[in-house]
């Protein structure tokens, strides 16, 4: 194509000059009526040039004629002149700037014919310079859209030999020739469109000037190349590929993945439909990750990403496998299930028809006061219209829509029960009835003793009561008993209250010692399930502190001491009660006995102990809780051993050997369970399981020993 061209401009030019292309020919012009046409050797070397525009040229005319008077060459420059009895004329031009220089080389003859020949001369000049630029556009360009690069040689010649290139990095593109004929300089200006697509973003596109001026002309042909012109191309996001449906089992923790690629790099939002939290979300790169941790309710994540060039969304459903028996209580008055359809034909027996009237979402758990939008949407056909029937946000019936929206901005009917409907083309009618649960926190909870003020006494029953203040809904309050940090107990409510109520939740304790100053809450929680927001919605009272008051405790036990006749010993008594107990000592009667108190001990000194001080002395603590005694036991030292020591030491050894004897006089009888001897009073004697076959009282308690 190029060369076919090239060759086309080589003869062009030819004609231009009158040149003959084959071997010279003469014509002659004689008196006679025919002309004879002649052929001779007059021959250039080389036949044709090409020459840069400044260089230097040099050719040899030369011919085998021998009858001929001379030659020379006619030229605007380089002029040789004419030569006479010459075979060879040379012409040479040391700086060849004639763009249109026609050298001919010329033979007279002896008989007055003259023969000659133009030399095809080839004048090319590369081009100044070659520049890229983008047609009536700047800035970022948009995918798919058609643009128009240029490209501008300056001052190049001959158009007709010019091949312009372009490329897109190291690929080719296209070439552009030109059929135009000029001898003389030139600008030229090619052109290009081009479709960028995504993968053309930061791609660069060169222009180059190539003239190709055939074998004579220089090899590789003389080049100028422009500026690589870098394309920034922007198109709307796309999704890489990723799940549109997770599954996971409930309280785990899920990653949701909407990775996107777009230029300018895309925004991107999530939307969702439930009213869980615990969300975040990551971006590395073109990764996008949404790490929800704990999820417990079906949902539908909704992933929009937006560029200035476009906006896409993808549906993730999240679905969530839950063990039955969870929120027993919910929903307990609403349908769940598909809606359902009762036909009353002319015919007796009805028909069920279910069909797929979808809310979304399919049950709301909205807070007093707050706003509440439930589309109501069908893939049936054959409908007339749909529309919801409610006392708040009620639509008008709409006539050929797929989709109502129920609206409220601020619900506050306790007893709202929306329903959809859809009027089908045989006038039948369907409907479904919003499930919604419209909760409303107490506006207080306080935390009281009943029936009693003041300390509590260690053991005893007490009764503590919550108050909770115009709450709703009952049967999803969950009362929670805490003393200090420590959970006690959980009340949940069975009855079903839709409208706001007041509760009292009562809890008994029995506080022992160790509660005394114990801090006493109760809370309020709203498990609303997994529609319902999270954390649970809670109300805590304020504390409640108790004083536990309790009787005496002897820090030591019952103890018998040896005393020395005429030695002195102090015989010590402590204990410690909830008020403190007061100590008093009985039987300290004696002149050379002294009772003191120091502190919370009270003590009585014997001095110069004769035999009348032994005995037993009686330590007595009183509260108003109770009295406890201690006793403590003299004996004198190396005395004969006195009637309360014998007691002391005989007795234990007679009832050991009656209990023994007891025993196995019982044992023949039967089996029996022994209450162990520590266990406390006050702890009822239940009858035990049957183990084993055994004798038992009237009433069904073991027999005691
Ligand atoms: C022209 O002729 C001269 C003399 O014979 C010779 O030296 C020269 O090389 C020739 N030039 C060419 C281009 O043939
Ligand atoms: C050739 O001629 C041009 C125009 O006449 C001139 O500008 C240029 O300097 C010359 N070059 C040489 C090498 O003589
Ligand atoms: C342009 O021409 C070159 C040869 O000069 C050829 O290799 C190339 O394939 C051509 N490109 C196109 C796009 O025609
Ligand atoms: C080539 O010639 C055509 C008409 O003959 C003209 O429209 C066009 O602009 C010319 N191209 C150049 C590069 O001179
Ligand atoms: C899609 O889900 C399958 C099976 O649940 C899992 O093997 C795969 O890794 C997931 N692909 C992505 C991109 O998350
Ligand atoms: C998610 O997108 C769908 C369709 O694009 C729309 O119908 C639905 O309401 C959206 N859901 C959320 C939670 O944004
Ligand atoms: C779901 O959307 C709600 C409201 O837009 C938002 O408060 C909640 O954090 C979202 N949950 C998750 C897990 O993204
Ligand atoms: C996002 O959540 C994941 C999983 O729940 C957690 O590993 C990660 O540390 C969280 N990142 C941030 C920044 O909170
Ligand atoms: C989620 O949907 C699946 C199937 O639709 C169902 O089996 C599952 O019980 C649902 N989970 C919850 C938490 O509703
Ligand atoms: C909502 O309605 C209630 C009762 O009609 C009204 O007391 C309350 O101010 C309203 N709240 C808003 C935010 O409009
Ligand atoms: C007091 O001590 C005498 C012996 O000194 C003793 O016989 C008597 O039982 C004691 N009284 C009491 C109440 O313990
Ligand atoms: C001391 O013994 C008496 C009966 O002898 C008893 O009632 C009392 O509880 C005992 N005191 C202590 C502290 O053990």
């Amino acid at each position: 194509m190029i060369s076919l061209q090239r060759m086309l401009g080589l003869f062009m030019l030819m004609l231009l000059h009158g040149a003959p292309i084959t071997p010279g020919t003469m014509t002659t012009l004689p008196a006679t009526a025919k002309p004879t046409v002649v052929t001779f050797p007059l021959e250039l070397n080389p036949p044709r040039v090409v020459v840069r525009y400044g260089d230097s040229v040099s050719v040899n005319c030369s011919t085998s004629s021998t009858d001929h008077k001379g030659m020379g060459w006619e030229a605007t420059f380089g002029d040789a002149g004419f030569e006479q009895d010459v075979n060879i004329v040379t012409w040479t031009v040391d700086n060849l700037t004639d763009w249109t220089i026609k050298p001919k080389c010329y033979m007279p003859l002896i008989d007055g014919e003259q023969a000659s020949k133009v030399l095809p001369v080839i004048l090319y000049k590369p081009p100044d310079s070659v520049s890229i630029s983008v047609l009536r556009h700047s800035g970022p360009m948009v995918e798919g859209t058609e643009y128009q690069l240029q490209c501008d040689i300056q001052n190049m010649a001959p158009l007709q030999n010019l091949v312009v290139k372009w490329y897109k990095g190291n690929e080719p593109l296209d070439n552009v020739t030109y059929s135009n004929v000029s001898k003389t300089p030139v600008d030229v200006s090619a052109t290009l469109m081009i479709s960028p697509s995504r993968h053309d973003d930061g791609a660069q596109y060169r222009c180059r000037a190539e003239l190709d001026l055939g074998p004579e002309g220089p090899q590789p042909h003389p080049t100028v190349t422009s500026e690589p012109l870098s394309i920034t191309v922007h198109y709307a996001p796309e999704f890489l590929p990723g799940n549109d449906t997770v599954e996971v089992s409930a309280g785990s923790d899920v990653s949701l993945d909407c990775s996107a690629e777009g230029n300018p790099p895309p925004e991107l939002r999530w939307t969702n439909n439930t009213a869980e939290g615990n969300a975040n979300e990551t971006t590395v790169g073109r990764l996008r990750t949404l790490y929800i941790s704990r999820v417990t309710a079906n949902a539908t994540y909704n992933c929009t990403v937006t560029n200035g060039l476009g906006s896409i969304t993808k549906q993730i459903q999240v679905l969530v496998d839950v063990p039955p028996q969870q929120h027993p209580t919910m929903f307990s008055t609403a349908p769940s299930t598909p809606g359902t359809m009762t036909t009353l034909p002319a015919t007796a027996k009805p028909t069920v028809v279910t069909f797929p009237l979808e809310l979304n979402p399919p049950r709301v758990v909205v807070r007093y006061g707050d706003s509440v939008s439930v589309n109501c949407s069908t893939s049936s056909t054959d409908h007339e219209g749909m529309g919801w029937e409610a006392t708040f946000g009620g639509t008008n019936f709409e006539q050929d829509v797929n989709i109502v929206t129920w609206t409220v901005d601020n619900l506050t009917d306790w007893t709202i029960e929306p329903k959809c409907y859809i009027t089908l083309i045989d006038d039948e009618q369907a409907s479904k009835v919003l499930p919604v649960i419209l909760y409303k926190t107490p506006d207080s909870i306080s935390i009281s003793v009943l029936r009693h003020s003041g300390a509590m006494v260690e053991g005893t029953e007490y009764q503590l009561q919550c108050d909770i203040q115009n709450m709703a809904p009952l049967q999803n309050l969950v009362v929670k008993w805490y003393k200090g940090n420590e959970p006690l107990d959980h009340v949940t409510y069975s009855n079903v209250s839709k409208t706001p109520v007041d509760v009292s939740a009562t809890l008994m304790i029995s506080p022992s010692r160790h509660d005394d100053g114990a801090q006493y809450r109760c809370r309020a929680e709203l498990d609303l399930g997994p529609e319902g927001p999270q954390p649970h919605p809670t109300v805590t009272s304020e504390p409640l502190s108790i004083t536990v008051h309790y009787a005496p405790e002897f820090l030591l036990g019952n103890d018998t001491v040896e005393v020395s006749a005429g030695s002195d010993v102090s015989l010590n008594c402590s204990a410690e009660g909830n008020p403190p107990p007061e100590l008093r000592w009985t039987n300290n009667t004696a002149h050379n006995v002294k009772s003191s108190t120091e502190g919370r001990q009270r003590t009585i000194r014997i001095t110069k102990a004769t035999s009348t001080n032994a005995g037993i002395y009686i330590c007595t603590a009183t509260n108003r809780v109770g009295t406890a005694t201690r006793t403590t036991t003299v004996t004198m030292k190396g005395g004969s051993t006195s009637i309360s020591l014998t007691i002391v030491i005989i007795f234990p050894v007679i009832f050991l050997i009656f209990l023994i004897v007891f025993f196995m006089c019982k044992k023949r009888q039967g089996f029996y369970n022994f209450i162990p001897v520590n266990q406390p009073n006050d702890v009822p004697l239940m009858p035990l399981p049957t183990i084993g076959v055994g004798n038992h009282d009237p009433e069904g308690y073991p027999m005691k020993v």
